[in-house]
């Protein structure tokens, strides 16, 4: 059974996951607007995962006996001036999501809650490559600037990106 407190802060990283979702789906549709169907489609992935994420959570609070809650989602920003701002902000708000997780992880031992502090340990290792993830592109399309055929060339390598369902998920 979990704690109220731990089953509040859940649904509350559950709200962040979908606003996340909702921050990349709105990135997605901008780029696809723009013309940039690889980078939309690098953030149509992003938004699948960060549902995956959301779900992840939602299926651990209902496996420990807990109720999922589902708050309003905020609204999103709808357009950003470049790639490369788009991609800075998305490593910003990636490092904000890092910061909640610690706090969760370190809540759960507060309370001495191992099998949330386990579930959560995926989490912690997802941030390092989110963040890393972001950290080479924003690097890429830096070193392109405003290079036409480089940002040609960047867009088609995003293109090839493809959605892998997380391993938590991937499992069940
Ligand atoms: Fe669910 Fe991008 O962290």
């Amino acid at each position: 059974m979990l704690s109220n407190k731990i089953q509040d802060a859940l649904n509350a990283q559950i709200n962040a996951e979908l606003w996340s979702a909702y921050l990349y789906l709105s990135m997605s549709l901008h780029f696809q607007a723009e013309g940039r169907a690889g980078v939309a489609n690098w953030f149509a992935i992003q938004f699948k995962e960060e549902q995956a994420h959301a779900q992840i959570l939602m299926n651990y609070v209902n496996q420990r006996g807990g109720r999922v809650i589902l708050a309003p989602i905020d609204a999103v920003p709808s357009s950003w001036a470049s790639i490369l701002d788009a991609f800075k902000a998305t490593l910003e708000h990636e490092r904000k999501v890092t910061s909640l997780i610690n706090s969760l992880f370190a809540l759960a031992e507060e309370e001495k809650d191992y099998a949330t502090r386990d579930r959560l340990q995926w989490f912690v290792s997802e941030q390092v490559e989110e963040e890393d993830n972001c950290r080479t592109l924003i690097d890429k399309f830096s070193l392109v600037g405003d290079n036409g055929m480089g940002i040609y060339m960047l867009d088609n390598e995003l293109a090839a990106r493809t959605y892998t369902e997380p391993s938590p998920l991937a499992a069940q």
